[in-house]
């Protein structure tokens, strides 16, 4: 498979775009608006890979090019724009391709974090609202601390959960979050139970401010 990030050059991107670079044998392409961040991201990771022994190849592109050369295009961005980037590669993304949101609204007070969905409902319906209508797309990886995922030390044993209407995009996108090592991926259901999904995401990260030694808190359904 061809995996791109776009956005790569992000926390959550960089995190993905390493392990599956590491776990597995799918081509990861880094996107970004500037092709030249991009390229210079993905040859960061190369050399964080090439560190470990592994000569892997990950490539930089625009987001419409990463986009263009992919079968999974993970949103990899911060969520009030991912309607937009999405629009910026509508004409590349088409039945074959499956868009991934690991996008979550939310907002911050004094209290802590605080779910801040769109008026849809949830950012993966948001997403499949801006996207063309034969494009399938699946909610995923929206409780993992990008730092954990970056860091190719840590080992970790947690869930993450996918949702989207298409199931048979959910157990793939399942498959592909499964092959990263100590990641058990959970089904959700359809998109219309996104929010439940998304919003999972700023109590994970309240139990992390209000907790010592708790920064990369995950989380385990048992
Ligand atoms: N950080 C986490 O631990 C984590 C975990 C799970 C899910 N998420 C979700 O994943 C998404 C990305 O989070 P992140 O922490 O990786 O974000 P981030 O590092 O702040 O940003 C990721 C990338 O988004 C691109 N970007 C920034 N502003 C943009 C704009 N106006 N239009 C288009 N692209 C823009 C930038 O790439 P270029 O400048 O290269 O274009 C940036 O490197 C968020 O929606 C977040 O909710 C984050």
């Amino acid at each position: 498979m061809r995996i791109a990030l776009l956005g790569g050059t992000g926390d959550i991107g960089e995190g993905l775009a390493l392990r599956w670079a590491y776990d597995t044998d799918h081509e990861v392409l880094i996107g970004s608006r500037d092709p030249e961040k991009a390229r210079a991201k993905a040859e960061e990771y190369e050399t964080e890979l090439d560190s470990r022994g592994l000569d892997r190849a990950v490539k930089g592109f625009d987001n419409e090019m990463a986009a263009d050369r992919a079968d999974i295009v993970v949103l990899a961005v911060p969520a009030y724009h991912v309607g937009d980037v999405v629009e910026g590669v509508a004409d590349v993304v088409d039945e074959d391709t499956i868009l991934v949101s690991p996008a979550v609204g939310m907002s911050r007070d004094d209290d802590g974090m605080h779910y801040n969905p769109p008026g849809v409902g949830s950012i993966t319906e948001l997403v499949q609202r801006r996207a063309p209508e034969d494009v399938r797309v699946v909610g995923a990886f929206h409780n993992l601390a990008a730092d954990r995922l970056a860091n190719l030390d840590v080992e970790f044993d947690l869930d993450t959960l996918v949702v989207g209407d298409d199931e048979d995009a959910r157990d793939l996108v399942a498959d592909l979050g499964a092959e990263i090592e100590g990641l058990r991926v959970l089904d959700a259901g359809p998109a219309a139970n996104a929010a439940e999904v998304e919003s999972v995401t700023p109590l994970v990260i309240n139990i992390a401010m209000n907790n010592d030694g708790m920064h990369d808190v995950g989380v385990r359904y048992l």
